[in-house]
Order: C-alpha cells, then structure tokens, then sequence
C-alpha cells in the first residue's frame, strides 16, 4: 500500500522531522501516532508515560516511525470536582477531536491510542471510527486496591462510605483509613465500573489484541502487551486494516453482549452509541440491548457481586466471557489480530471456569440492564445486575420532583422523601447538566445510606458512575427536561409507573396536558467550552456526540 503520510513529504515537513533527528529512511516508513491520554492529575494516568516509551521502543523495532501526541485526560474524582462533574463526558468528545487534530492533521499512518480513565475508551474508539485509519487500542489496566485488617477495601468504599455518614451510616473503616488505603498505585478503578467495563467492551468490539482486558496496571503483562500491540500497529498499516473494517454491527452486538455479561456499566451504551456514529454504520445501539437481553450474567464482578477484577482478569476477563457467549454472537467479526474473533478464541481454556459461568449455568438472568419506553421517556437505562429479588422490578408511585442534586439530598435529609415515591431528579442531563454533570449519582447512595433504595425508585435525566446498582434507578431519561421532555414537564403527585418486564416507563399525564405545561426553565448556569457544549451537543440518540463526522 501507499502509506498516506508520503502524499505529505514536502521538503518543508522533511526540514522539520530531519530536525527532529528522523533519518532520510525513517521518511519512507509508516508514521504512528502513539496517542498518550494522560495526566499527572489522576493516578488512572501515572504509569502511562512509561507505558509509551516501551510501545516507541517497539514501533521503532518494528520498522515504524512513532510521534507521541497527547489529549485532554479527564478523571472523574479529580477532574470532576468542578461544574458537578460537568467537565468529565464533555471531555470524551475534546479527546476524539484532540486526536483528530493531530493525527489527521498531520496525515499520519495509524495511531496506537494508551487508554485508561472511563472517557478515554470512547474518546479513542470514535477518533478511531471518524479517522478510519489503522488503530489499535492498549488497555491501560486497573490499579491495586488495598487492605485494612486482611479485608480488601477499594475507592468505591472511600465514596459510598463517605456519602453515608452523612445519613449515619457508619463506614466498615474509618473514612480516613479507607482513603489511605483504597489505591496502591496506578490505574483506573477497580471493579467493573465504567473504565473496566470499556476495557472489556473494547476487546470485544475487536480493537484490542485477545485476553488484554482487563489487566493489572504496569504489570509484566501490561508492559508485554503494549509491545505486542506496538508490533500489530506497524502490521496493520501494511495490511491497511481499518477501524470500519472492524467496528461492524456484529462487533457491536459482541460488545452488547459482553456489558451484559459482566453486569457493566451502563455508561457503555452512550460510548458505543456515540462510536456508531462516528463509524457511520447506522446502528441503533440502544436496539441492541433488547435484541440481546436473553444473554444472562456470567459473572458477579463488584459491584455486582463479591468477585474482585483481580479475580476476573485471573479467570480469563473479557476473552473468557467471549469464549463463553460463542454460541450466541458474531464470531464471524474481524478483529485487529486481522482474524476473526472464532479464529481468536479456537482451543482456548478458560482459566477460570468457576468465576466465569457457562451460557447454561450463569450467575443470574439477563438481562442485567434494560432500555425503558413509554410516555415518559423514548429511551431509558436500568441497570438491574443479578435479578435475585433484591430490588424491585415493577414500581408505581407518585413522583417526588426536584430541580438539582443538593435539592435531592436535603430532601432525603430532611425527611421529605418518603417510602413509595418516585423520586426524580431533572435538569442533569447533556443540555441542562450541562453534560450530565450534576452528580446524580449520590442520590442513589444517599437513598440507600437513608434506608430507602428498596422503598423508592429513583429516576433522572442525569447519568450514574459505573459504581452504581442499588434499588430501582432509571437513569438518562431522554429527551431530557431541559429540552422539553417529560421529565421536565411533571409535577409532584402525578403518578409514574416503571415495569422492567414489559420494559416502560408511563407517567399517568396526557401529551396534551404535559404540552400545555411549561417545564421548569431551569438551566445550571454554563460558560466557556461548557456552553459550546450545550449548544452543540445531539441529543441521547446519537450517545451524545458534538459533530458527527457525516455532517
Ligand atoms: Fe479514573 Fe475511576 S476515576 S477510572
């Protein structure tokens, strides 16, 4: 093949690289782009520097030319701490465009994207998608947790602990002991929050190399899988294997199934949605949570269950969860090996049979998340995890509506909430959060620190950490209040009715009634790039993406 990057050798670009110390040869080889989202904000990114030496090394080797760019990095405890956590999604869409205007600019070869905290997976699969040049992703990996008294505590401890003392719920440790003991190093969260849960979703879609997802932060395994994926890069822009290759509807059907298996996050439905998009294949991914919902959980990594992602990566992590779905997706996908996912997992033993169950003997029933419709959303997330009776499934009740986050909480506070209630939390969504910034989702600990997780159910238009499943929660209620839904629209008293079997959500309000009514014409105040994206922003349809690349 032509490589891309020679239509670009001017004489002015080779005074410049020649400058940079490339040699006249180094011009005729592919130019990778080592995409390096990071930061030395948040410890998800710390070891990631050293993780991009290793795959330059490599590429180098591998008769490849590597440039080092970087991108916005968003971390949620860290960069989340202004604007209610606004800045955070809205920096998955600054990721895919940093990478644009680097990468594509400078009409590079491939890119090898370093991926880690919850919004860099997504950010790195639509720059992929929109680019449509050979990528590979290396799965950055999760960081070790910690113990006090022999029990392993974790960050999700340090959290929930600290939003139920406010309801007083004592921690299982003291909350200063559990924070200097939570993280011991480098990595994302553990569990299968957002990070792991994208982590393995990528494996599934095919833009990792196999068994890669999840892994220990800077592990020997991490380090030789980055210089196995630094080889396959430099492959695949030979073989000119292209994300759109890849990122098939079948790919995407694997990485549905695979979040349903593990109980994931439901902020992967948005990811994928918005890396559908990008890959102009015209999926509806939201269509795909239904078409797979027989797909039971095969595993009870926590916060589902008791199992640690220790445990799970131990067990055979994604490659082993797909092993197991074999009968049920598109084995026929491509991935990046340039092989079909079949021909990736032929003769491979699951390692851990017992942490990760067969089609026949799951954990618990599917699906362990669900899309809503009905009168009072077009589309709705639940996230349900193991169906074991342990939280409600159907729920009739009058709606509790509130206009903020700190709204919610002093109502939960103060006694105001009570069981039987809807308690709905609007304004939070990707126009009125601005970017689902608002937190919703310490409404939900602090439901369940005031013993009331069981008693109410909680909707919002606002989005959940991946840490989240507890109670009856419908969350990304779409359209949202601040674009006229009606959940913008409703008023305490009116009755909301939630059925995961017949998957709706009804308010008990006509259309014209809720036409007639003006929403609350509230909007959390946004300036800077918040407000562009307010603006700019689709609606949930599309996972929320500025600029689809087709316009
Ligand atoms: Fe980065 Fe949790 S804050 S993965």
């Amino acid at each position: 093949m032509t490589l891309r990057s020679l239509a670009a050798n001017t004489p002015s670009r080779r005074a410049n690289w020649r400058a940079l110390g490339l040699s006249l040869e180094d011009m005729e080889k592919p130019k990778i782009a080592v995409v390096n989202s990071s930061s030395e904000l948040a410890i998800c990114y710390a070891h990631l520097d050293g993780i991009a030496k290793i795959v330059k090394e490599e590429i180098r080797a591998a008769g490849g030319v590597p440039f080092e760019v970087r991108t916005a990095a968003p971390s949620d405890f860290i960069t989340g701490a202004n604007k209610a956590g606004s800045y955070i999604l809205a920096g998955r869409d600054i990721i895919a465009n940093d990478i644009e205007v680097q990468v594509e600019a400078a009409l590079l070869d491939g890119m090898i994207c370093l991926t880690s905290c919850d919004k860099t997976p997504p950010g790195h699969l639509m720059a992929a998608a929109r680019l449509n040049i050979p990528t590979i992703l290396v799965i950055g990996g999760y960081q070790p947790a910690g113990e006090i008294e022999g029990e392993p505590v974790d960050v999700e401890d340090v959290w929930s602990g600290t939003i139920g003392m406010r309801f007083g719920r004592e921690p299982k440790f003291p909350i200063a002991e559990l924070a200097e003991n939570a993280i011991m190093g480098p990595g994302v969260c553990a569990g299968m929050a957002t990070a792991n849960t994208m982590h393995s979703t990528v494996e599934a879609l095919g833009m990792c190399l196999p068994g890669h997802a999840p892994v220990r932060a800077n592990s020997p395994k991490m380090q030789a899988n980055a210089r196995a994926a630094a080889r396959r890069i430099v492959e695949m822009v030979h073989e000119d294997l292209k994300p759109r290759d890849i990122l098939t509807p079948g790919a995407f059907k694997n990485a549905v199934a695979t979040v349903l298996a593990v109980s994931g996050s439901i902020n992967a439905i948005k990811h994928l949605q918005a890396t559908a998009i990008e890959a102009q294949n015209g999926l509806d991914v939201f269509a795909l949570w239904e078409e797979m919902s027989d797909v039971p959980v095969l595993s009870a990594v926590r916060p589902t269950g008791d199992i640690r992602i220790e445990q799970f990566e131990d067990a055979g992590g994604a490659r082993a969860v797909l092993k197991r779905l074999e009968s049920r997706i598109d084995t026929g996908a491509l991935t990046c090996t340039g092989k079909t996912l079949a021909e990736n997992l032929e003769g491979y033993e699951i390692p851990g049979p017992e942490i990760i169950h067969a089609m026949d003997d799951p954990v618990g029933p599917g699906p362990s998340i669900a899309i809503l419709k009905g009168s009072f959303a077009e589309t709705a997330v639940v996230r349900l995890g193991i169906r074991d009776g342990s939280r409600p499934e159907e729920f009739t009740g009058p709606a509790r509506v509130f206009e903020s986050t700190a709204e919610t909480m002093q109502a939960i506070e103060d006694k105001v909430v009570q069981p039987g209630d809807v308690v709905v939390a609007r304004n939070q969504g990707l126009r009125g959060g601005p970017a689902m910034g608002g937190s919703a989702s310490v409404i939900l600990f602090a439901l369940d620190a005031a013993g009331l997780a069981k008693t109410t159910a909680f909707v919002t238009d606002g989005q959940l950490s991946g840490l989240c499943l507890k109670g009856l929660t419908v969350a990304e209620v779409h359209p949202e209040a601040a674009t006229g839904g009606p959940i913008g629209k409703i008023r305490d008293g009116d009755v909301i009715t939630i059925s995961v079997a017949n998957r709706s959500i009804d308010v008990n309000v006509s259309p014209d009634e809720l036409a007639r009514r003006n929403g609350p014409g509230w909007k959390t105040p946004a300036t800077g790039y918040l407000n562009t994206f307010r603006h700019d922003v689709r609606d949930m349809s599309t996972g929320g993406v500025l600029t689809p690349s087709a316009d």
